[in-house]
């Protein structure tokens, strides 16, 4: 019998046309969590096994996967990649070989985006990309499922994204273009989101009518935003790069005066962790307009979302 090709989740690009469904299947599934403590009644994948590797630290992403998986039924295996072969030199491809054999999914947190899809070109099961130096898909559902909460559309508003054109920005820079709402992102000369990246956006932008831009100034960024956006200056496997990016970055932070600049009451998005007093100030991250915790509990509900998408059907 021909079996349909698996789909994978590693660029938020792979959501495609289905991605306004899967953040309003998002919204759904939250309002029914509210009221059962957050299991599905049917628990569609009982039986179903998830692996997840990550070869960084994860707060959000390892808790909200865990999480979603026991309220679809499914059973979570968290493995650090130290303690996997992997981490002794068995290949990414006899690893993804083997797990498909146990396993229905893989979450995987990985250095390289170049290991995420050679993970999922040899795995038979989907693959989810939980964070990369490339893309965080699964965090820029997450956000723009809260825009939606916030707004209740994308069309005519503007995000802004300030600081480091990282792999946050780089997924929330297609989201934005696949959903039609404005994005400019502020970066320092040498740290703008790859070219590969804004090149895409752009095409993307032409067929859903918004704008896409990349500039250097905080300022003019937020000027008319609905919602100003910030991550980490140093980015996780970047560390050396601490001391030389505080300084590159220091013009960059989110500051009570900068989000004056904005549309009032636009609101303050961060993927989290953050770090106080660096790229945010706390008055701001803390204050009336930040829906940052919105966000990290939209992973939660999102990641079902991903995961009902992904496994539906699934008959390994
Ligand atoms: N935002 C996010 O992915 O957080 P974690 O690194 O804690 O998973
Ligand atoms: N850009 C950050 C996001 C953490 C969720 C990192 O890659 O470390």
């Amino acid at each position: 019998m021909l079996r349909a090709r698996k789909q994978d989740f590693i660029s938020i690009v792979d959501a495609g046309k289905k991605i306004e469904a899967l953040i309003n299947n998002a919204l759904k599934l939250k309002n029914e969590a509210r009221s059962r403590s957050g299991h599905m009644k049917s628990r569609p994948f009982r039986g179903k096994q998830v692996a997840m590797i990550f070869e960084k630290h994860s707060t959000r992403t390892r808790v909200s996967f865990e999480v979603a998986c026991d309220h679809l039924g499914c059973n979570a295996i968290f493995l650090g990649s130290g303690e996997l072969q992997l981490g002794r030199g068995e290949s990414i491809e006899d690893t993804g070989i083997v797990l498909s054999r146990y396993v229905d999914c893989i979450v995987y947190r990985a250095f390289e985006d170049a290991a995420v899809r050679r993970l999922a070109a040899a795995a038979s099961v989907p693959v989810i990309n939980a964070l990369d130096d490339m893309e965080h898909p699964c965090q820029a559902l997450a956000d723009m499922m809260t825009i939606k909460e916030k707004f209740g559309k994308y069309r005519g508003l503007k995000m802004a994204y300030v600081g480091d054109g990282n792999n946050v920005c780089n997924s929330l820079m297609l989201a934005c273009a696949m959903l039609g709402m404005n994005f400019t992102a502020a970066c320092p000369h040498g740290y703008e989101p790859p070219q590969s990246i804004s090149q895409l956006a752009a095409s993307i932008s032409m067929d859903t009518k918004c704008r896409m831009e990349i500039i250097e100034d905080p300022k003019l960024a937020v000027k008319g935003a609905d919602a100003i956006y910030t991550d980490v200056w140093t980015s996780m496997g970047q560390e050396k790069e601490a001391n030389e990016r505080e300084k590159v970055f220091s013009a960059y932070q989110v500051n009570r005066e900068l989000v004056s600049g904005a549309k009032p009451g636009a609101i303050v998005m961060h993927c989290l962790p953050a770090h106080r007093g660096q790229e945010i100030t706390a008055d701001v991250i803390d204050g009336q307009q930040s829906v940052v915790f919105e966000q990290a509990e939209n992973r939660l509900h999102t990641e079902k979302a991903v995961l009902l998408w992904l496994l539906k059907g699934s008959t390994r």
